[in-house]
């Protein structure tokens, strides 16, 4: 992990209030796994860092796309940099999904709202090792809809939206495809999200990745534990920051 200030590419509106913003620089080379983060300082006004997770990265032009959301002033300072300027980045941080493990061939993504970027980044690398991509993603209305064909050039997609104005009415857990023929599912989105997801695909391997608030982002602060059920290590919490924020779900309390 390092600091940087990083070139803006490209910014912009690409959904309700949903914003891309592709970064150039060396942080770029050193990004290992999907579900990684970057930790990004708007200006010296907004003292605490804002984690975006990483959707793509592109190592011939050594840029790092994020899609992120306002979700207040500091995100709302963030919408007017423009390509050209500089911005305070760290990062990468985290440990993300291990694509390096998984051998099976059949992958289930489910992403809900801001939570669906790093899956796009690890769509990208499970379809180029072969393995079979599903996705459901969960958006709010369709004015809040991004990436569905991005994600429809990997795989297969089922949409979900909470006030049915495109595909299934409802949440991504009224979407899910038959479990007969996934290996492993691989979700991030709100903790709500999260919790459902585990619930219904109890038995399956997965991966849960983290949307928490944080404080450092680099394991110092204790802002963003979660409890783990198992105390056997005598510790009873993790991490997200630097413990995940990738996880499988038998090792966090939602
Ligand atoms: Fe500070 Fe995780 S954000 S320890």
């Amino acid at each position: 992990m390092i600091r940087e200030w990083m070139t803006i590419i490209n910014h912009q509106l690409i959904a309700s209030q949903t914003y891309l913003l592709e970064i150039q620089g060396e942080i770029a080379t050193l990004v290992d796994s999907p579900g990684q983060f970057v930790h990004i300082q708007v200006s010296e006004q907004y003292f605490l860092r804002r984690p975006v997770s990483i959707a793509d990265v592109s190592p011939v032009k050594g840029t790092i796309t994020l899609l992120y959301k306002v979700m207040g002033e500091g995100t709302d300072a963030l919408t007017h940099k423009k390509a050209g300027e500089k911005i305070d980045i760290v990062g990468p941080g985290g440990k993300g999904f291990p694509v390096q493990d998984i051998n099976n061939s059949k992958a289930l993504l489910i992403g809900g709202g801001i939570g669906i970027p790093p899956l796009y980044f690890l769509a990208k690398q499970l379809t180029a090792k072969g393995i079979e991509v599903t996705s459901v993603l969960g958006f709010r209305s369709e004015e809040d809809m991004f990436y569905v064909k991005e994600f429809e050039s990997l795989g297969k997609v089922h949409v979900t939206t909470n006030d049915g104005t495109v595909g299934t009415k409802g949440f991504v857990t009224d979407a899910l495809p038959s479990l007969e023929n996934i290996d492993t599912y691989f979700t991030c989105g709100p903790t709500i999200m999260l919790r459902n997801v585990k619930e219904k695909l109890k038995g399956v391997p997965g991966y849960i990745s983290i949307e928490e608030r944080m404080g450092c982002g680099i394991g110092a602060c204790f802002a963003c534990v979660l409890e783990t059920p198992a105390k056997e290590d005598g510790k009873g919490y993790v991490k997200v920051c630097s413990d995940g924020p990738v996880f499988r779900p038998e090792e966090v309390v939602l």
